[in-house]
Order: C-alpha cells, then structure tokens, then sequence
C-alpha cells in the first residue's frame, strides 16, 4: 500500500459519519473508525462504511489475554476492515496470536500495527504508574521493535518518531501517524504536530487527520489539500 491520508471519523453516530461522507461525493477516502462509533453503532457501521467503498483502518487498540485477541481478531478479520491494532503492552504472545487470529482460511489478513506508549503517557506517568523507568522514547522504540519481531506490520507514532522507527525496523515497517496540523490551522491538543508536507519529508507511510478535516468549514477541500501536500 502506497502513502495514503485516512481521515479519523470521530463522529459518535452513524448519521453524523455518513452524512460527513456524503459530502465527499465520488471520492472514498481512508477512514478511521475509533471506539468512540464503534461502541455507539456496533459492527454494521463497518459494513457500512465498506460497503460505500472505503478502506478502513478500525482503531480499537485490543489488549488482554491472548485467546480472547485471537478470538476478537478473527472476527474484525471477517467484517473485511483494511488495518486494526492493538497495544504492543499486551506482549509478544499476544501480538502473535492475534496474527493468527487476523488470518483468514485464503492466507489474506488485514495489516496489524501497534499501539506504543500513548502520547497522553509521559515520563513521570509511566514511572509512576507502570513503574518502566526507562526513558520514553527508549520505550517506544523498544515496543515497535517487539511488534516488529512478533511479524506485525507497523506501529502509530508521532510523525516526529517516523524516521527513528523506520531506521530500527526497516522502511517496509509501516508509520501511521497522527498529529497532523495545516501549517496555517489550530493545533487543538495536539502538542507536537506536523504539517502533511513535513510527515511525507520524514517518511510517514499514512497521516492519520481528524479535526483539520472534520470541523473544516470545507472538509472536501481540506482532505485534498492534505493528499496533495502528503501525497504529492
Ligand atoms: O483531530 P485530530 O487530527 O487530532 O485526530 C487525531 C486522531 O488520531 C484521533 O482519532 C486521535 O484519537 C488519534 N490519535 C492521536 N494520537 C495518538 C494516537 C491516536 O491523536 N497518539
């Protein structure tokens, strides 16, 4: 999969997402489906999504025992999404199975990226709170190479750890990474951002942009200036 903007639909019902789609008209852009209209509309909002003919990374970032992700994978496998994740805290067993899990009888499975540390996670919080005294960004990198050995395809990070992450685990590792910013627009609570032009220089296989293109006064006009920036 070539570099791709996937527009994060943090809508919190269906009618609100379709209708958001709806102005889009023959364009399908890459949508990112969170927790948020997952748990208010359940699956067919998936099927839905799909159906209209756009790709779908489905942002429920999995994390228990390594049965039941296997089991959880195997069915987000079926409802055909084309990325899911998990968090990379859940331990190379779990990461593993949930690969097989993800794996359909045709050998065809959607790409697996993981969670790290979540940027709402900072030093003093993970000492405090899950007691890893190790610097931060020696824990992010430490998590995507662990994802990397368990055969997963890529991790989100900042588009600010893009490269660091490519250079430990390949070019072939995907980034996906949120905390895109229009060099003109509001930065929100996004606290280290990047425009899409800067995410493409520092090699980010996929932007994940929410705000800059939901709450655009012309969300059609925004998407096609992060694709034109980002992808070129
Ligand atoms: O509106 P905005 O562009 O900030 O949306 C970014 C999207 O990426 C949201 O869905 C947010 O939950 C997600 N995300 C993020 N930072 C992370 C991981 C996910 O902003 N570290």
């Amino acid at each position: 999969m070539g570099k791709d903007v996937i527009v994060a639909c943090d809508f919190a019902s269906a009618a609100q997402t379709l209708q958001f789609l709806d102005k889009f008209k023959g364009r399908k852009p890459f949508v990112k489906i969170g927790m948020e209209l997952y748990y208010a509309e359940g699956p067919e909002i998936v099927r839905q999504i799909k159906a209209r003919g756009h790709k779908i990374f489905l942002d429920l970032k999995l994390h228990d025992i390594p049965n039941t992700v296997k089991k959880a994978m195997a069915v987000l496998s079926r409802l055909d999404v084309d990325i899911v994740n998990l968090h990379a805290a859940g331990t190379t067993a779990m990461m593993e199975a949930a690969l097989q899990g993800l794996t359909r009888p045709d050998g065809t499975r959607p790409l697996l990226i993981a969670v790290t540390q979540l940027t709402s996670t900072d030093q003093e919080s993970m000492e405090r709170d899950l007691l890893i005294r190790e610097p931060i960004a020696d824990v992010v990198m430490h998590y995507a190479r662990t994802a990397k050995a368990a055969g997963l395809d890529g991790v989100v990070c900042s588009p600010l750890e893009a490269a660091k992450v490519h250079d430990a685990c390949g070019v072939d590792f995907l980034t996906v990474t949120p905390g895109v910013r229009f060099a003109d627009g509001d930065v929100g609570d996004q606290k280290r951002v990047m425009t899409p032009a800067q995410a493409k220089a520092v090699g980010s296989d996929y932007i994940v942009v929410g705000r800059p293109i939901t709450a655009a006064s012309d969300p059609v006009g925004a998407y096609e200036r992060c694709i034109e920036e980002f992808v070129g």
